[in-house]
């Protein structure tokens, strides 16, 4: 794995060598650090009165712990035993909510260079894990139009859609489920037609606005499509105010990982790379690279 991670370095190096580096992200993008110029969608956020009783009325649902471990969500779990690879998430939340605090940052996306590397796991261990941070409020929401997979993940069945939510056709009140008091999921029941448009739509903006404005998460995490197969994520990045790519390491090419966060780094600020499905690990862990 020292391997792949200085061959990674090596890619980066080079490429920055012979490519103009990233137009800066415009500012207005993110949320201001404190003291900054206020952006559109700061104004729009309240002062954080009360968010938990804003959040109780949110359908609340109870993951069942079995199916969450055969789905690798490893931070489910409070026991003070942590189960294997738990740690690794922590570690990862820190280094994280550390990076969009400083920044002001509110939004992130989890992607990957091709599918099956592990983005949607990665969104919900992250996700949970930041749950266990009473104070931090997260919303994850599906972007996955055309394979959702959090629904099934969650045991979650029959509700509405958060792709009705992004169109303005649904609440946000009434779709999404809250699995802790600080942490609510909004997903997808069925793939989602004309994905594509909506992904690049003009509706999505103000929706995700109207729910930061009510519900004042600290982050959205919001679980993405790969991205070698549609352009969808590319667009959605303009929304975001960062990324992080997740590679499978047996799976994913060192020039499908170069390719993919020069993209990203082109439309916004790349937090990182997480190496997923590593088999040879020193903490056996299964997830490592995170920069
Ligand atoms: N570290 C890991 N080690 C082994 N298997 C893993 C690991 N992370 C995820 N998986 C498994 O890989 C499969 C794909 O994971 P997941 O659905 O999270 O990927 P994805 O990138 O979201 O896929 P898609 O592109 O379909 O959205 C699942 O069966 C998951 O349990
Ligand atoms: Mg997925």
């Amino acid at each position: 794995m020292d391997k792949i991670q200085a061959a990674i370095a090596k890619a980066r190096a080079a490429r920055e060598g012979r490519i103009p580096p990233p137009k800066p992200v415009a500012p207005s993008k993110a949320t201001p650090v404190v003291g900054g110029p206020m952006s559109k969608r700061s104004q729009l956020i309240r002062p954080a009165t009360d968010r938990a009783s804003i959040w109780l009325p949110l359908a609340n649902f109870v993951p069942s712990p079995k199916k969450m471990a055969r789905q690798r969500i490893v931070t489910f779990s409070n026991s003070a035993a942590k189960p294997e690879g738990a740690a690794a998430f922590d570690m990862l939340r820190t280094k994280v909510l550390q990076q969009m605090r400083a920044q002001g940052w509110k939004r992130l996306a989890i992607t990957s260079p091709g599918k099956d590397c592990g983005k949607s796991t990665v969104a919900l261990n992250l996700a949970f894990s930041l749950s266990k941070q009473a104070e931090v409020h997260t919303i994850v929401g599906e972007m996955d139009m055309r394979r959702p997979t959090l629904a099934k993940a969650l045991d979650l069945s029959g509700g509405g859609s958060f792709a009705a939510v992004l169109e303005g056709k649904a609440s946000f009140t009434d779709v999404a489920m809250r699995a802790r008091p600080n942490l609510a999921f909004a997903v997808n029941y069925g793939p989602v037609r004309n994905s594509s448009e909506l992904l690049q739509s003009s509706t999505i903006e103000p929706a995700l606005d109207e729910i930061e404005a009510r519900y004042q998460p600290d982050l959205t995490i919001f679980d993405m499509p790969p991205m070698l197969q549609t352009d969808d994520t590319l667009a959605f990045m303009d929304v975001v105010d960062c990324v992080l790519l997740v590679a499978a390491a047996e799976s994913t090419s060192l020039a499908e990982i170069d390719v993919c966060e020069r993209d990203l780094a082109s439309q916004t600020n790349v937090v990182g790379v997480l190496l997923n499905k590593c088999r040879y690990m020193d903490n056996e862990t299964g997830q490592m690279g995170y920069d």
